[in-house]
């Protein structure tokens, strides 16, 4: 087996235009609720990644037609509703795979899904996903690692959905997803206010749903008899928007993006902005440029509009070359530190305190090789391999293509000296 990896050099200043991709977390979801439609569902800008061609697979099981068009669109069209498991290996490889249990048991009122293990980024425990679901009448076991869930027609209710973190991105979008179909008025208290829940009720809604209050805590929702397809554009991936600005920031270059939503990404700017990173919107592009001195700040993850703890590793990678320290608190997934050892190897000065990371700043980072792990500190390697003294290696890179649609290619285009290459796995990888 080929494993895949990054070789960068260090030290070219990054200038020029990037267009940013679709959401791969608005996408999801709105994949999923695909099941719920009477018609054909016809998405725009569904980036093509290796989560969304997992997510394709498993509702190619579940009887849903997928085809991504020669346009780049996807189609979705229900073809067959028998179906109605989603196996621990599907599970195993993309936890979001959760996000099919409200859509199941709306329209086909049963789903057998394996029960999401942790991941790289900690525990990732599905009790408010399953709260939800009980509350709208569904009967839930877990029988040898899967979740059974059994509900003939799913009723209104008032629920919470908070949790020991906040809210729940993925809980609330299965929530949602569940009640569209429901007899009577859903309340969802504590709802997650992410964009990316908010692009899910407006495609919805876009169906015949009736959701209202989607970016707010309290969502409402009135249950319809049915939803038809629609043709719908994801959201810009907010995301891979400010990992793109962190790779202008990080080599003192300057970069135009495109398809970037500012609004998306208020506390991200925010905490540039105390950096000196400078981010301004003219006419339809995002620009992003730094001053050479970059300021130590404080930072704190956060459930949206806060700190997006997706973007702490790429923003501590920044920091680990600010002039003083910085300290970062990951309220979200306190273990989500992955990439810490790794930027060490690179000369970083990094101390970790339980959830929390004091970043010494350093004049340089230097060269290595280093070691994927979750997407996003992939990314935040990727990034100090940009800034460092001569030759990174970034190794099992397939962690960062389940998420960035073709970031070399991307990076190259505004003159980071990188390259994609692939070496014969050992017996023993
Ligand atoms: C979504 O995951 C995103 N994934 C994650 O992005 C993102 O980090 C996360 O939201 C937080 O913003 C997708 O949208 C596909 P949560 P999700 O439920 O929904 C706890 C990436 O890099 N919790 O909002 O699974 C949980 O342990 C990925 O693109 C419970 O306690 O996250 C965490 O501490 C990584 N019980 C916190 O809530 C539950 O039932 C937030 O998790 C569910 C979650």
């Amino acid at each position: 087996m080929a494993l895949p990896f990054f070789r960068i050099t260090g030290g070219n200043r990054l200038r020029g235009n990037v267009r940013v991709s679709g959401s791969k977390n608005a996408s999801l979801p709105i994949m999923a609720a695909a099941i719920l439609c009477d018609g054909e569902v016809l998405l725009h800008d569904v980036p093509n990644i290796a989560d969304i061609r997992s997510l394709a697979e498993l509702l190619i099981k579940l009887g849903v037609d997928v085809e991504r068009r020669s346009d780049g669109a996807i189609r979705l069209l229900v073809r067959d509703e028998m179906n109605v498991r989603a196996e621990y290996d599907f599970v195993r490889k993309m936890r979001a795979s959760i996000c099919v249990l409200g859509p199941l048991l709306a329209k086909r009122h049963t789903a057998q899904i394996s029960m999401p293990g942790g991941c790289a980024i900690g525990d990732r425990p599905v009790d408010i996903h399953l709260r939800a679901m009980r509350k709208l009448g569904a009967e839930i076991d877990l029988v040898n690692g899967d979740i059974v869930a059994r509900a003939k027609r799913m009723r209104g209710c008032e629920m919470f959905l908070g949790g020991p973190f906040g809210s729940s991105v993925l809980g609330t979008a299965n929530a949602m997803c569940a009640a569209v179909l429901a007899e009577g008025l859903t309340v969802i208290e504590m709802a997650a206010c992410e964009p990316e829940v908010v692009d899910l009720a407006n495609f919805l809604n876009q169906c015949g749903a009736s959701i209202n209050g989607q970016g707010t805590p309290r969502v409402v929702i009135e249950g319809v008899k049915q939803l038809n397809g629609c043709e719908w554009r994801v959201i810009p991936d907010r995301i891979e928007a400010g990992t793109l600005m962190v790779a202008a920031a990080i080599t003192n270059g300057e970069m135009r993006l495109e398809n970037c939503r500012l609004d998306h990404l208020m506390a991200f700017v925010d905490r540039l902005a105390a950096v000196g990173v400078e981010v301004e919107r003219k006419d339809n592009v995002v620009i992003v440029s730094s001053a050479r001195r970059l300021e130590p700040v404080e930072v704190v993850t956060q459930p949206f509009p806060g700190m997006p703890t997706d973007l702490q590793a790429q923003l501590m990678t920044l920091l680990c070359l600010a002039d003083g320290n910085s300290i970062i608190t990951e309220k979200i997934f306190p273990d989500r530190f992955m990439h810490v050892p790794e930027l060490s190897r690179m000369g970083a000065h990094l101390h970790k305190e339980g959830p929390t990371v004091i970043v010494q700043g350093v004049k340089r980072l230097s060269g290595a090789p280093v070691m994927a792990s979750d997407l996003r500190a992939s990314a935040a390697l990727v990034l100090a391999g940009l800034a460092a003294r001569g030759e990174t290696r970034v190794n099992r890179i397939y962690h960062l293509e389940r998420g960035y649609e073709k970031l070399d290619d991307k990076l190259r285009g505004v003159g980071a000296d990188i390259e994609r290459c692939e070496i014969d796995a050992p017996d023993d990888e």
